[in-house]
């Protein structure tokens, strides 16, 4: 059965699709990795790259198709997208893609590039979550549109992750911790990340990374709603590979009272733009905090292990919970343990008093994060070896929705990933 037809829903299209409505928008900044079998189909891929949409995205190509990518998520974070390419015959494709659905993370989204025209094929993929089949040989632009399709579509969902830190009290460190889980996200998964300081008289995330920026949040939630993408994009300011941050003034020229939905559109903006938004929000009860912790998808209680931490931390969990009861719980982290000679509550008795997951516990350690904070710099790159480093990742990874590494294999993942699981649930 052949199916070349020019209806869209019904096969692969081999031409180029004219669709004018994806085709104006750009894409986030995502990250893709292709794994080929030829040389040509590399190619192919790597030329995408020249498509005005694909200006933000990161694209890598590697050797090796369909087996090459099981390979290689064995024992590497999925990207955000795959793209395969296979020559296996038809039969065996769908249970190699189950073998790739095993290794990879939940929120990934695949593309496969395939030399069967078959359209029981072709449907039985997308049943099994593949988001597209593309016939080769294709071109370029069929699978910029196909990419397009799933991140750039009217109504597709965003694609960021918001991650709220905020500190139980003032100096906890929840900014310290916001920046190097970040850091954390930004080189073990090699996604982008955009960092919102919403501190916007005291914020430090322009200091912790060395920048000074003309611009940042603050012209953002001062545009008055009007903010588009390419707005935001010149407001931001790139602190290194893979992260981008949004400022705060730091400035007392005037006062800082903030509407209950100031960031709001920022924040859907920034969702739909970065894979990674992690929101360092300044210690205080106001509003816009309160309104903005119940929109979040993740949120992390800095705290320090002394008493008034712990009141003001619960009363936050108890807060939190009655704000999202339908969403995930808010997580505990204990930072600056071990200060000399200071009665401590310990770690597990802390969080099991908030009623809070102890997420992670960070010792005090003021010769290296103040050597970090003095230079403007993250900890890893200061100190290496640090503990602190193991710990930010460990966040990084849950707060992502990824498995700690000493929790468990990626295969015993709790989530699907979305091609396995769609399959499972028809
Ligand atoms: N584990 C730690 N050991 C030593 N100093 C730390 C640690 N964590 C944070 N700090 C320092 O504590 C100070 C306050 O941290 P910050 O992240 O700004 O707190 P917050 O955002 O909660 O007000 C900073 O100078 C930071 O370098
Ligand atoms: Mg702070």
């Amino acid at each position: 059965m052949s199916f070349l037809t020019p209806n869209k829903n019904s096969g692969p299209t081999e031409e180029p699709a004219a669709d004018v409505a994806t085709g104006a928008r750009l894409l986030p900044r995502i990250t893709i990795q292709a794994f080929c079998e030829h040389s040509q189909t590399a190619e192919l891929v790597e030329s995408a790259v020249h498509d005005r949409r694909m200006s933000k995205v990161a694209l890598t190509t590697h050797n090796g198709g369909l087996e090459g990518a099981i390979e290689s998520y064995k024992s590497n974070p999925t990207p955000n997208l795959i793209i395969v390419e296979t020559s296996l015959p038809t039969g065996e494709i769908a249970p190699a893609l189950d073998r790739l659905a095993e290794v990879c993370d939940a929120s990934t989204r695949l593309i496969v590039l395939g030399h069967v025209n078959d359209v029981l094929l072709y449907r039985e993929l997308l049943r099994s979550g593949v988001s597209e089949y593309l016939i080769l040989p294709t071109s370029a632009q069929s699978i910029v549109n196909a990419i397009a399709d799933l991140f750039a579509a009217e109504g597709a969902a965003p694609i960021g992750r918001t991650i709220g830190f905020v500190s139980a009290k003032g100096g906890a460190g929840a900014s310290t911790v916001a920046h190097n889980v970040a850091w954390a996200i930004s080189q073990h998964l090699r996604q982008d990340v955009l960092i919102l300081d919403m501190d916007l008289p005291f914020g430090t995330a322009g200091l912790n990374f060395n920048q000074d920026p003309p611009h940042g949040i603050a012209d953002a939630i001062g545009a008055s709603g009007k903010v588009d993408p390419t707005m935001l994009d010149r407001l931001m300011s790139k602190a290194a590979n893979h992260i981008n941050l949004l400022t705060a003034p730091a400035m007392l020229d005037k006062t800082f009272d903030h509407d209950e939905r100031a960031f709001e559109q920022v924040l859907e903006l920034a969702q739909k733009t970065t894979p990674v938004v992690i929101l360092d929000i300044p210690h205080a009860w106001t509003a816009w905090i309160r309104h903005t912790l119940a929109t979040i998808d993740e949120i992390v209680i800095v705290a320090e292990p002394d008493l008034a931490n712990l009141r003001n931390a619960k009363n936050l969990a108890d807060s939190i919970k009655a704000l999202r009861p339908n969403e995930s719980e808010p997580l505990l982290v204990v930072n600056k343990i071990g200060v000399a000679k200071r009665p401590e509550i310990a770690p597990k008795e802390f969080a099991t008093s908030v009623e809070c997951k102890l997420l992670g516990q960070i010792p005090f350690d003021p010769a290296t994060f103040g050597t970090a904070a003095n230079n403007g710099q993250m900890l890893a790159e200061v100190a290496a070896n640090n503990r602190a480093n193991d710990t930010f990742k460990m966040i990084g990874m849950h707060v992502t929705g990824r498995i700690a590494p000493e929790a468990a294999s990626k295969a015993s993942n709790l989530k699907l990933p979305s091609f396995l699981k769609i399959k499972k649930a028809s």
